[in-house]
């Protein structure tokens, strides 16, 4: 009997469970996937074009709740990260309170990069410029030689501060500190969806590793990679393609965003039994897809979570964030090893394979002369990514 500790129940009811058992079955039985009713056509400009790159920056980016991090990277009062999200780089702050605040990483002397570390615990921040200092609230706090450098009030050179909120475990942020922003993770989650991550608890979880890649890449392209089921047989033949079956996935959207089922090719042992009687843990992924850069796959005895965050000033960069989530921190040895494996598969699933065919897919984009592209109906999800996209840009701040 395997470890509880490690195996979390699976998290959905019994009809959901059920109802992932019997669409996986028939699509297995009958060849078939989830399919759109229509191929979509898309333009291959929204992989490179840098003034669309930049409307996202502002106008998705800058109005929508992220993930900057998991709760658990940042556990006790006075804890710090630097984040680089689409528009600004931000230093999250656990504060005195149990709250996690976000300022934009940047003295408001003369600009310097006020934290240059990646993470630790600092009650002040003091720029190595000219020495001004801050608190962990991010209000100014000291002006060096302040007579000679001249009247100012302080209470207005507090550090700008983008809206942060935590909710499922992540700290989700809103990539602008203009005044107007608010964030509401749970309405911007719609309530079925807030109902299914919320049945995962990741808020038990730990963060076992984070790892940031830059990569030459735009956002949408590494997005797409996830979303779809149907390049695993052929991309991923030095990994994971053995293990799972290629081009069979039940896709539910659920508002803005959506949730997929694939098949481990070991379901071949439980098929034929009752759907409802069937344990289908071990059998299938679960991966929620958060508008717009998220994945979160769940594996039997973990998560891997993917975030895809547009760089700033241009359209051919992204900072992928790859952490692995357990539900007990490795305490010993031999759970280090069992995390530390599924770490290096999914950077070899990654590196090897994604990255390398969608590097050659970014420079294959820029071609002059290269016509539309299309997203099959089997690739239901992109589908809906893409549309949902095109949508949120031509109706801003409305986002369907
Ligand atoms: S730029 Fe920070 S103190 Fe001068
Ligand atoms: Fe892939």
């Amino acid at each position: 009997m395997a470890d509880p500790g490690l195996y979390p129940p699976f998290p959905y009811d019994a009809e959901t469970a059920t109802g992932f058992a019997r669409t996986m079955f028939d699509h297995l039985d009958n060849g078939t996937t989830d399919m759109a009713p229509e191929v979509l056509e898309i333009d291959p400009r929204v992989y490179r074009d840098p003034e669309l790159a930049a409307r996202e920056r502002a106008e998705l980016f800058g109005y929508v709740p992220i993930v900057a991090a998991h709760g658990t990277e940042l556990p006790k009062p006075n804890d710090y990260l630097t984040v680089q999200l689409p528009n600004n780089e931000v230093v999250l702050v656990r504060q005195r309170d149990g709250l996690v605040r976000g300022f934009v990483n940047t003295c408001r002397h003369r600009g310097a990069r006020l934290v240059n570390e990646d993470s630790g615990n600092r009650r002040f921040f003091s720029c190595r410029y000219h020495g001004w200092s801050y608190g962990g609230d991010g209000s100014l706090r000291a002006i060096a030689d302040e007579p000679t450098f001249g009247a100012m009030d302080k209470s207005c050179l507090g550090l700008k501060e983008v809206p942060v909120e935590e909710r499922h475990g992540f700290v989700w942020a809103v990539d602008s500190a203009a005044p107007d922003r608010k964030i509401d993770v749970g309405e911007w989650l719609g309530p079925d969806f807030d109902a299914s991550l919320g049945a995962m608890e990741m808020d038990r979880y730990h963060c076992h590793r984070v790892g940031d890649f830059d990569l030459e890449i735009n956002w949408k392209v590494l997005m797409d990679a996830f979303l779809d089921g149907y390049h695993i047989a052929y991309a991923h033949t030095g990994t994971v393609a053995p293990y799972f079956h290629n081009n069979a996935q039940t896709w539910q959207p659920m508002g803005r965003h959506g949730r997929m089922v694939s098949a481990r090719k070991s379901i071949d042992t439980i098929r034929g039994q009752d759907p409802a009687t069937v344990d289908v843990n071990r059998h299938i992924t679960v991966a929620h897809f958060l508008m717009p850069n998220m994945t979160v796959l769940r594996q039997p005895d973990h998560l891997e979570v993917l975030n895809f965050v547009p760089a700033p000033h241009t359209a051919v960069g992204t900072r992928m964030q790859m952490r692995i989530l357990t539900r007990e921190p490795a305490t010993t040895d031999e759970l280090t090893a069992r995390w530390e494996k599924n770490w290096n598969i999914l950077q070899a699933v990654l590196q090897d394979e994604d990255i390398v065919v969608n590097e050659g897919l970014q420079k294959a984009v820029s071609n002059a002369d290269l016509g539309p592209l299309y997203l099959g109906r089997n690739e239901i999800a992109n589908q809906h990514f893409h549309r949902w996209m095109a949508a949120a840009l031509a109706d801003p701040r409305h986002w369907g």
